[in-house]
């Protein structure tokens, strides 16, 4: 029994990247930008709703994000020293965005997408984290998750980590072309498009051998749809219909695009730049 808790504890502890995991990077909050954007960190960590006069185009956090085993706020990503991640260091925030760790070294829940996230280079997190750092602080306080037993479940998580936690590098495929590995980067890296549409295995992680072919809905409501065959099935003309809609959305007939999430995943893929969700389109399109 003893050894067996002690086996827990160890298993279980969070394994944070060294400082050394940070490159020498000039950052590049332009691209930190676009790829927050692909990454729709604002849909998730929006302004309280309950306090008034906060900008709703700064993600400040503290708006309830309800999940099946309760509600979390996400918390503030404005550079505010005292609430938001303004006394962050780089591998912290690293540690944050890619191995779901808190600066306080607690396990974070992975309704937290870090799972993707972990397959982005290291100097990509930086460059968001520099487009954070460039957006106006906000005093907005942490709230602490609506979950039982919150402390006992993150604790645990280390054990989920283990088993579940894919923490390799994203990588070109070679035999494919640039606009195919720029889409295929997009959608496995920041899109996180998988944490919906690749349905879970017994253990709660992806199940590869599925990808990307739909499934129950993560938040426990009603199904993601497949993203296979896209165009065999006829729902898109061909890729260029598909681009507008991502860029156009429900408003435009593409009436598939809405509930779910999908609406909100959407409005952020509009902001990306035309080429980048021509690969995309490109990248689905070729999921037969
Ligand atoms: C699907 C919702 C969702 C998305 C998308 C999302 N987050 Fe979060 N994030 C969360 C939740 C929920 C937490 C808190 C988890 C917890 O309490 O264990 C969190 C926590 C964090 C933390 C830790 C903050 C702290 O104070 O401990 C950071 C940093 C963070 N997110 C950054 C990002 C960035 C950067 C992006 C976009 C690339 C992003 N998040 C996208 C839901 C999300
Ligand atoms: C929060 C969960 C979630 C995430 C993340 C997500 N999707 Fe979706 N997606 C959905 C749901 C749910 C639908 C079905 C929506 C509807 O019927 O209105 C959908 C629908 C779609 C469709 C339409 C499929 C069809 O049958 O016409 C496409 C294409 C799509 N998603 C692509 C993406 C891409 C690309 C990403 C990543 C950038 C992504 N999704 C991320 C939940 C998600």
């Amino acid at each position: 029994m003893v050894l067996g808790l002690l086996a827990f504890w160890l298993v279980s502890a969070p394994r944070p990247l060294p400082a050394s995991a940070v490159p020498a990077h000039t950052a590049n909050a332009a691209n930190g930008q676009l790829l927050y954007n692909a990454g729709g960190c604002k849909s998730c960590h929006k302004p309280n709703p309950d306090v008034a006069g906060l900008d709703s185009s700064l993600p400040s956090g503290g708006a309830p994000f309800k999940t099946p085993i309760g509600t979390l706020y996400p918390p503030n990503l404005t550079p505010d020293i005292e609430t938001g991640i303004g006394a962050w260091s780089d591998i912290e925030f690293v540690n944050a965005v890619q191995r779901g760790i808190s600066k306080d070294s607690q396990h974070l829940i992975p309704a937290f997408p870090y799972t993707s996230y972990a397959r982005m280079p290291v100097a990509d997190v930086l460059d968001i984290r520099a487009y954070l750092m460039s957006l106006p602080p906000v005093a907005s306080p942490k709230r602490d998750a609506g979950v039982p037993l919150a402390f006992i479940l993150r604790r645990g998580l280390g054990l989920w980590k283990w088993i579940s936690l894919d923490t390799t590098a994203w990588m070109p495929d070679t035999t494919q072309s640039e606009g195919w590995n720029r889409g295929s980067y997009l959608v496995n890296g920041p899109g996180h498009c998988g944490e919906c549409h690749t349905p879970r295995n017994l253990f709660m992680a992806s199940d590869t051998s599925r990808f990307l072919m739909g499934g129950p809905h993560p938040e426990g409501v009603g199904k993601v749809p497949s993203l296979h065959k896209l165009i065999e099935s006829k729902r898109y003309k061909d890729a260029a219909d598909l681009v507008l809609a991502f860029q156009n959305g429900e408003s435009f007939g593409y009436e598939h695009m809405s509930a779910g999430g999908m609406g909100q995943v959407q409005s952020n893929l509009a902001k990306l730049p035309q080429g980048d969700l021509e690969a995309i389109a490109y990248y689905l399109t070729s999921f037969k």
